[in-house]
């Protein structure tokens, strides 16, 4: 029978989600909420889902988000819960998908396309690069005195959070965040409701729910920490953990306040999170910062789509001209971007470059996140020493690139 690749209706969505999470391995009785979700956070004809006669076989779908980039933000599609039954895998439907996602993207104006990949192989062939980077952290803090970590630092207070507080404090102080750090990505109201504070038996895999922990300084919000417990016993001593799920502070006194907070949980002597900033300041509060293990991994994926439109929404730290070749870029290849205080103008030029990649680096170096000349030492880039001298300089960002949310 012929596959067909339509929007599901929205009968359909709960179909749609035994399909996807399935696919996933997951407990699709787990989500009850997932087919109210997706109603109510992506657009319906943004939802594509292959039919195989009645049963749904590949699943994907476009959440509209807005992406911070130094000294900006645009809009993104961020492609979203891709998935094809064992059944059908390797007959061509996640490229379908896929391309149906970045033809919608670009109708709706989208300059750049990111998702988070299951597999950081999957998506380089349709053109992503990894902009960002996380460290998954692990601290024992077993046997330790709690003044151990953040000693002497100055605190803010802590205090747990009921979902109204949260609902009512956060947002904005979340948004004030996002514009200053690259590689955020924009919550609306539904988003917090929905997947910061709305909870399930498959997000807690069997630890507790989440619990939200405010700091404040002098009546001022100025961070929290999202996390859940998992309980545990070993020989008769606790061994429970803190899992994060995330850290968010606006500056390093709020930072450090809510480390001592996770690290000081009775009977949780263990602390983990997947999702840190890499430069995270936990190895930096505590004496033996060998403690800490850190494994970096892979975390926002982008594609540049619309290349003027994109080099020209960020801001640079160095002035200078650039000729810039996009090798897989159908038609003319090459942009020229000239920076002056800071800003950018880029438009087409064919003239011979001189800095040359594929459009999978060009999304990796977009936010800041990896040096052009790196890049270029593995191959992956071309350039002559003044261009990659400057562009290093130019695409530099304040901070390194940060996605917490995961989609
Ligand atoms: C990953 C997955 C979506 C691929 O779907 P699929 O329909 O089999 O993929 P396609 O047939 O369209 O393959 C397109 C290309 O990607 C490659 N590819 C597919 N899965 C891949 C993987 N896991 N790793 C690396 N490459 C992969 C194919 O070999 C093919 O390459 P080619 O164009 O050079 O021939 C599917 O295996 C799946 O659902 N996996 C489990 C869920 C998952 O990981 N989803 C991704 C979420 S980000």
């Amino acid at each position: 029978m012929a596959l067909e690749l339509r929007c599901p209706t929205v009968d359909e969505y709960d179909a749609f989600r035994r399909s996807l999470l399935s696919t996933f391995g997951a407990d699709p009785d787990a989500d009850p909420a997932g087919p109210e979700r997706l109603r109510a956070l992506i657009e319906p004809d943004r939802i594509w889902a292959a039919f195989d006669g009645r049963e749904i076989v590949a699943t994907a779908a476009t959440f509209a988000l807005r992406l911070a980039v130094p000294g900006g933000e645009l809009p993104m599609a961020g492609l979203t819960v891709v998935s094809v039954r064992p059944t059908h895998r390797r007959r061509g439907l996640m490229r379908a998908l896929v391309q149906r996602h970045l033809d919608d993207a670009r109708a709706h104006r989208e300059p750049v396309s990111g998702l988070w990949a299951s597999e950081a192989s999957i998506y380089t062939r349709f053109g992503y690069g990894v902009a960002a980077h996380v460290d998954t952290l692990d601290l024992d803090v077993r046997g330790r005195t709690p003044a151990e970590v953040a000693p002497g630092a100055p605190v803010d207070d802590v205090a747990f959070a009921d979902d109204e507080t949260v609902l009512a404090t956060l947002p904005p102080l979340y948004d004030a965040i996002h514009r200053t750090r690259a590689g955020m990505v924009s919550r609306t109201p539904a988003w917090w409701r929905l997947r910061r504070v709305a909870d399930n038996a498959l997000w807690r895999g069997g630890a507790t729910a989440r619990h939200h922990v405010i700091a404040w300084r002098d009546g001022v919000a100025t961070g929290w920490v999202a996390f859940r417990q998992r309980s545990s016993w070993r020989d008769g001593l606790a061994d429970g953990a803190v899992e994060i799920e995330e850290l968010v502070a606006v500056d390093g006194r709020a930072e450090a306040s809510l480390w001592r907070f996770a690290t000081t949980v009775d009977l949780f002597p263990r602390v983990h999170y997947t999702y840190a900033p890499v430069d995270a300041a936990l190895p930096w509060l505590i004496a033996d910062a060998r403690r800490v293990v850190r494994r970096r991994s892979d975390s926002l994926h982008l594609r540049i789509d619309d290349v003027a439109t994109a080099l020209a929404a960020r801001r640079y730290a160095a002035d200078g001209a650039l000729r810039i070749e996009v090798r897989d870029e159908p038609g003319t290849p090459g942009y020229a971007l000239t920076i002056e205080g800071g800003a950018a103008r880029c438009v087409r030029d064919d003239a011979a470059p001189d800095l040359s990649m594929d459009r999978a680096t060009l999304g990796s170096i977009y936010l800041g996140g990896v040096a052009p000349s790196l890049l270029a030492r593995a191959g992956r880039l071309q350039g002559t020493p003044a261009a990659l001298r400057l562009a290093d300089r130019a695409f530099s960002a304040d901070a390194p690139p940060w996605c917490v949310e995961v989609f």
